[in-house]
């Protein structure tokens, strides 16, 4: 395995390579992360995965500066995944000139997460845009514990005619039922106790769906206050169309739960996908 900082280098080393697929990711890596690179495995004859802290995609009062940074851990799990190559480009090599051109999601961007954190998914299509660019992969790998990011990076792909063929893998979780996260690592262990509730809230949902009720916006309300009163302070749950994202029309049947609520600092994410 290769670790390569600069593009120059990342383009000569990409040459003659076959086929190639690509895992970009921020780093702190854990089996959700390697479990993608697993299957990009699959995929191609030369897996690359960008390790790259996206300052574009957090807004000003974010955790840019706090984001867990482990790069020599997440090298020695990258080459037992199989991965190739690991692009580690420095934000002067990606961004040498104030990023003034930038990727405009689709409006669906501006909902949901998007509403709590309105520059994330501008800055996460533009870095995407530019890393595909550069590694020119023939196959991309996301994560559906993103989904909402999947979603629209998949539209972007569709709308800009991006000549790349995208691949989801499923959530990682722990034992308990959380999602692996890097933010994980940011929670005391009384929150760590606690986190898991928010996968478990969304299963409530679920289930209720499934019992026949469709007044979404109650079970919704009635969820947010269940985590509030345990001291969660919740963004949004979220009952939605998988297809569209949008609020689910009647008849519709291929939902998704989306739920996202911070404990103190620390901002967890989470959906489920279901089916009535
Ligand atoms: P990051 O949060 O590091 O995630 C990198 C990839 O890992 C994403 O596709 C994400 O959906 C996936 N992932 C994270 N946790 C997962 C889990 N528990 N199970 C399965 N997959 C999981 O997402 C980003 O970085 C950035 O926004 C990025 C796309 C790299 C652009 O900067």
């Amino acid at each position: 395995m290769e670790v390569i900082n600069s593009i120059a280098e990342l383009r000569l080393r990409l040459a003659s390579r076959g086929r190639i697929a690509f895992v970009p990711t921020m780093g702190n890596l854990h089996h959700g992360h390697l479990a993608l690179v697993s299957l990009a495995r699959q995929h191609a004859d030369c897996v690359v995965v960008s390790i790259f802290v996206n300052p574009l995609q957090f807004g000003a009062n974010e955790d840019l500066a706090s984001y867990p940074r482990s790069l020599q851990a997440d090298c020695e799990g990258l080459n037992q995944s199989g991965a190739d190559i690991v692009f580690t480009p420095s934000e002067s090599e990606l961004y040498p000139v104030p990023q003034t051109v930038q990727v405009e999601p689709p409006p669906i961007a501006f909902d949901l997460c998007g509403k709590h954190r309105p520059v994330h998914f501008r800055g996460v299509c533009t870095v995407v845009a530019k890393l595909f660019n550069i590694v020119r992969p023939d196959v991309a790998i996301f994560g559906k514990k993103d989904y909402q990011q999947l979603f629209i990076l998949r539209e972007m792909v569709r709308q800009l005619e991006i000549p790349v063929e995208m691949l989801a893998g499923e959530t990682m979780r722990e034992a308990d039922g959380l999602a692996m996260s890097s933010r994980n690592n940011l929670l005391n262990p009384a929150q760590r106790m606690e986190a898991p509730r928010l996968q478990r809230a969304l299963q409530l949902v679920v289930q209720a769906s499934r019992q026949g009720r469709r007044d979404f916006d109650a079970i919704e309300a009635q969820t947010t206050q269940y985590l509030t009163q345990l001291g969660w302070i919740v963004d949004y749950i979220a009952v939605r169309s998988a297809s569209t994202l949008l609020t689910p029309l009647p008849d519709e049947r291929q939902l998704l739960v989306l739920g996202a609520a911070r404990l103190g600092m620390t901002r967890l994410i989470d959906n489920i996908e279901f089916a009535l």
